[in-house]
């Protein structure tokens, strides 16, 4: 039988990703107006270890919406990970009362709603990450934000080599996936996208690649490079080598993590945030919300932590001829 829950939390974990706050504004108000108490974790695991918990009212979560970042901040916590860790954080929980946790993040947060799981406390996950390396997901809050954020920083990069007749390597983040970089890469038309789950490291092939187009008279080469390959710097020194064309390399970094959410990320965070409330409230424990097929749905966090996520051969390849 499932465990009604009147009071929850809500806390954001790992990386911070655009469209949170929207998310955590959604889950404390469709959580009140589901008759729930809500209180709201600082500095995910780590702040519930040391308490740093606040109540949240309606009016608490007023103007978010538009913000970046994560106004209840964000964390990687080490003792959370050990079994001491997590006893710890489920005794503050019943100490405060909270019975049922919404945790906004990634796939290593899941884990850890999970391990709540277990020590009796109803745990609903949500995907937040720009990297959109959930599995069981299509989207992930912050994800839409960050790629438009890169799309118009590689434009920009685009017309200082094409001034210079340089070639560009521009490394977006991703962690060990090339969703950010396959995206950036069709969407701005670079030359060559490389993606940690394609790549061959054949520098040989970009080199002639570069040649050929300078042959036919282009005046610039954009190189998206993903993280999960890096050593942009070095490539653009022997790329630069191999062709004789000057070749630069721009790492965009956490720019691509911050500012305000695009309408999508706004949109999507909200309803995956009301999906949440509604959930907790209905006593559904160990479940993520995703995005799948064009519905909002819920999976079992085992289940989905057992997913594994891939490039579109479709789409990779299109990106190839485009
Ligand atoms: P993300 O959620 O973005 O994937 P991390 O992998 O850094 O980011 O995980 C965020 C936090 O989740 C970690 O700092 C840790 O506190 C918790 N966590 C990660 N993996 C586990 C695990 N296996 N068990 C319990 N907690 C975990
Ligand atoms: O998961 C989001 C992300 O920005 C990744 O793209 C990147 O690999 C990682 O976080 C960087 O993490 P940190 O903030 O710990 O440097």
């Amino acid at each position: 039988m499932s465990k009604q829950v009147k009071t929850i939390a809500v806390l954001t974990s790992g990386g911070d990703a655009p469209g949170m706050n929207a998310a955590i504004r959604a889950v404390t108000r469709k959580a009140i107006d589901n008759g729930l108490k809500v209180k709201g974790v600082k500095k995910g695991y780590q702040g519930l270890l040391n308490e740093e918990i606040i109540d949240l009212e309606r009016h608490s979560v007023s103007d978010l919406s538009q913000r970046g970042g994560t106004i209840l901040g964000t964390a990687r916590c080490m003792e959370f990970k050990t079994e001491e860790g997590q006893q710890k954080a489920a005794d503050v929980c019943k100490k405060y009362g909270i019975d049922g946790i919404v945790v906004i993040g990634g796939d290593g947060s899941y884990r850890g709603a999970q391990a709540l799981a277990r020590h009796g406390i109803n745990t609903i996950g949500m995907p937040g990450t720009i990297d959109l390396d959930i599995a069981c997901t299509d989207y992930t809050i912050g994800f839409d934000t960050a790629i438009n954020t890169a799309m118009q920083a590689i434009d920009k990069v685009r017309d200082t080599s094409s001034s210079h007749e340089r070639c560009s390597i521009v490394e977006v983040m991703g962690r060990r996936a090339g969703h950010i970089a396959l995206w950036c890469g069709l969407a701005t038309g670079a030359d060559d996208i490389l993606i940690p789950e394609k790549y061959d490291y054949n520098e040989q092939a970009i080199v002639d690649n570069i040649i050929r187009n300078r042959k036919r008279g282009h005046t610039h080469h954009i190189i998206v490079n993903a993280e999960g390959i890096g050593h942009s710097t070095s490539m653009a020194k022997r790329i630069e080598a191999a062709t004789g064309v000057e070749t630069r390399a721009t790492i965009l970094g956490y720019m691509q993590r911050g500012g305000s959410p695009t309408c999508k990320d706004r949109f999507y965070a909200a309803i995956m945030g009301c999906y949440a409330a509604d959930i907790i409230a209905e006593g559904k424990t160990n479940r993520v919300v995703a995005y799948k097929n064009g519905e909002f749905t819920d999976f079992d966090i085992e289940e989905a932590l057992s997913m594994q996520k891939s490039i579109s051969e479709y789409q990779y390849r299109m990106s190839k001829i485009l």
